[in-house]
């Protein structure tokens, strides 16, 4: 059994851990306060799924998903992360998670600036663009007419090979927006941030989306 890991316990890494269950995988679930605060969400995840440290999270998954506030990335272990596939749920929000010049000034991407903090992990970008709350009501099985996609974004391909086969047994289409730094098409305010979208339609989302600075 695979397992899958959860840096962030909220609104998202409980519902990614929920699929998770529901698909077959372990899952190791971590969050800042502690595992003992997680043992509502264990009990009802049931007995594939554990709470952890982050550190723990980190070493017990096959896949890593990093879903916290942006701001707190920095937090997130380094070394047990090496190798593997990493996902970035994250989003920058400067209200939460301060300035950050970077983006502000667009020379970069929220998913690239998690890459530079794990250099020999395979960052792929996902979950960043759809309402928590869908994620464990919007998946159909494959072939469904009109099935929602997501987006990945990421610079290793074998890494968003994984992914796509992840968000497929999740009940999502997949759409390929090419490397890590193209994933400013699918950030806050895009056309693509939020609503429902088919395959076909996020594509037509991605090519229209417009930098900051361009609007
Ligand atoms: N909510 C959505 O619909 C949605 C959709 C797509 C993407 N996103 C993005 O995905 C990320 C997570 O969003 P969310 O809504 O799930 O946030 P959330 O409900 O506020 O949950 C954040 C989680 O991260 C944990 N956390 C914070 N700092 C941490 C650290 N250093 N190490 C380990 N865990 C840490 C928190 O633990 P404690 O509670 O113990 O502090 C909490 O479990 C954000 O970047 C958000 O912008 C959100």
């Amino acid at each position: 059994m695979a397992t899958i890991g959860l840096i962030g316990a909220g609104h998202i890494g409980s519902q990614i851990a929920r699929l998770a269950v529901a698909n077959g995988y372990g899952v190791v679930i971590s969050n800042s306060r502690g595992p003992q605060t997680l043992s509502a969400l264990v009990k009802e995840l049931g007995a594939r799924a554990h709470a952890g440290t982050p550190l723990e999270a980190a070493k017990a998954g096959d896949i890593v998903v990093v879903t916290i506030p942006l701001k707190n990335y920095r937090q997130v272990p380094v070394e047990p992360l090496a190798g593997k596939v990493v996902i970035d749920t994250n989003n920058y929000y400067p209200e939460r998670d301060g300035h950050i010049p970077e983006l502000d000034n667009e020379s970069t991407t929220t998913s690239e600036l998690l890459q530079a903090h794990l250099p020999r992990s395979k960052v792929v970008k996902a979950f960043n663009h759809i309402h928590a709350a869908e994620l464990t009501t919007d998946g159909r099985p494959a072939n469904s007419k009109n099935r929602r996609a997501l987006v990945i974004a990421g610079d290793d391909p074998a890494a968003k090979e994984t992914v796509t086969h992840l968000l497929d047994q999740f009940g999502f289409d997949t759409v390929d927006a090419g490397p890590l730094e193209e994933g400013w098409r699918i950030q806050r305010d895009t056309p693509g941030y939020g609503p429902r979208r088919t395959a076909e339609e996020l594509r037509r989302d991605l090519a229209a989306a417009r930098r900051y600075a361009d609007r």
